[in-house]
């Protein structure tokens, strides 16, 4: 039994709220930090289905200093988890965080070591957004031992889309005991202890949790990526590669894996197809092994394809992240040049192994240039390019190779994190 009414809701509520705040925090001494944690822990909303029906959510994290800090002491740290207890800063070669994305270039304090926790807020509406940051500002007031070293604004853009202009948010991880029946073609629910501590996962037993039990069960890592998009580039892009409006959307589908609207190429590979979104029995339920196994309707590289290979390889249910985050800046006007400001994706990943999920995913199949028969591509929306990779499209009779990508995302900050249960956070705020 899943115990849904101590998990914190951030990765098994499924929620879509189009709004919210991430703030990173610093506690200055032990006591601010237990100070602040009793005052916001009843605020934590829970993934029980019955729970927190409300307009807005609140989630909070903390890093490996943020437990050092509140008093967890090397013995205990020492059981969390390697990428965990070295930071993500210390994580950038294996992860592809170099040139502009090394940490030494990250904004908003994320690669201090005075990173403590991080305080999540999502909202239905810009009202009810504002209403509970008004509510935090005088809450941290109460705490002045706690700093802000800096806050990010998200938001979905009207348009209902991400920053490239695709529909984000379809394909889901369903996970036993939550109660939430996988629609077809997402295959069975994946075992829990894949991302919640504590419980069973696709081997059958229960890995051994990091110490004390009380902090770790009912706890999940979170890779946390703030990832700037290079709007401007990434269209000029699409009209350099293609000679009319309907050329470029086929490839910016391409380079998907579907087309903007969220249709998944396996399923319509000529044209899109928006009534397919719409439909949640119909929109991810696709493979690749049996519907597409050349690759010559979703490109073997495509972002999706690349991060969820589904059937072809073996043991993937092993290697899955549950996704949530928002967009952060404004959308860049269609037709605008390179306005300089700063936009992309707030996003976390949470998994209960991060070598064997996040970063396995980001290196292995992300960033490696040979990946299932392809020898010198990476993804083509996040891969760590430097002008020399490909995107090569399976086409009949002729493979068809972009060559020289360019970069079209960067990491502006990131951070592994740890989300601990309700109980753990009353009893961290106790000390
Ligand atoms: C700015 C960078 C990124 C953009 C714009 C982006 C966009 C998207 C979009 C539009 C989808 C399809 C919607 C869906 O299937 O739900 C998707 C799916 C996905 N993305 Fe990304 N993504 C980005 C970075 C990443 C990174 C860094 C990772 C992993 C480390 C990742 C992992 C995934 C996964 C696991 C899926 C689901 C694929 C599936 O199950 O078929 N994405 N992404």
């Amino acid at each position: 039994m899943l115990e849904l009414d101590d998990i914190q809701g951030l990765l098994l509520k499924q929620m879509r709220m189009p709004c919210g705040r991430y703030s990173f925090l610093t506690f200055r001494r032990p006591d601010d930090g237990r100070g602040f944690l009793s005052r916001v822990v009843h605020q934590v909303a829970v993934a029980d289905p019955g729970s927190g029906a409300s307009g807005s959510c609140v989630f909070l994290a903390l890093t490996c200093n943020g437990l050092r800090v509140l008093g967890i002491d090397e013995a205990a740290l020492s059981s969390f988890a390697e990428p965990f207890r070295a930071g993500m800063p210390a994580r950038a070669e294996q992860l592809g965080d170099h040139g502009a994305s090394h940490p030494d270039h990250w904004v908003g304090g994320l690669a201090s070591p005075d990173l403590h926790a991080l305080l999540m807020l999502v909202a239905t509406d810009p009202t009810e957004r504002a209403r509970r940051i008004e509510e935090h500002q005088s809450l941290l007031a109460a705490c002045p031992g706690v700093g802000i070293l800096s806050e990010l604004d998200v938001a979905l853009p009207a348009s209902g889309r991400e920053h490239f202009g695709y529909q984000d948010g379809i394909s889901k991880v369903y996970v036993e005991g939550t109660g939430i029946e996988p629609p077809p073609g997402n295959g069975p629910a994946a075992k829990p202890g894949e991302f919640v501590l504590g419980y069973p996962d696709e081997t059958g037993s229960v890995p051994t949790l990091p110490q004390p039990e009380w902090l770790s069960r009912n706890g999940t890592y979170l890779a946390y990526r703030q990832l700037y998009q290079d709007v401007a580039a990434f269209r000029e892009f699409l009209r350099q590669h293609a000679s009319t409006p309907d050329e470029e959307e086929l490839l910016a589908a391409k380079l998907m894996g579907r087309w903007r609207s969220g249709a998944p190429l396996v399923l319509a590979p000529q044209q899109d197809n928006p009534e397919l979104v719409a439909d949640p029995q119909r929109n991810n339920n696709f493979d690749y092994g049996q519907m597409d196994p050349r690759g010559l309707a979703c490109p073997i590289g495509a972002h999706i394809r690349r991060v969820n290979p589904r059937d072809t390889i073996n043991n993937m249910l092993r290697r899955r992240l549950i996704r949530t985050g928002l967009p952060y800046g404004p959308p860049l006007p269609e037709h605008s040049p390179d306005d300089g400001v700063d936009r992309g994706l707030a996003i976390f990943f949470g998994c209960a192994n991060l070598e064997r999920q996040f970063e396995f995913v980001q290196k292995e199949w992300i960033n490696a240039p040979k990946f299932q028969g392809l020898d010198h591509d990476k993804d083509p929306i996040t891969g760590d390019h430097d002008g020399t990779y490909n995107m090569t499209i399976q086409k009949k009779p002729l493979k068809k190779t972009l060559r020289s990508l360019p970069r079209f995302t960067t990491v502006k900050g990131g951070a592994y994190i740890f989300l601990p249960g309700l109980q753990a956070l009353r009893l961290l705020a106790k000390g």
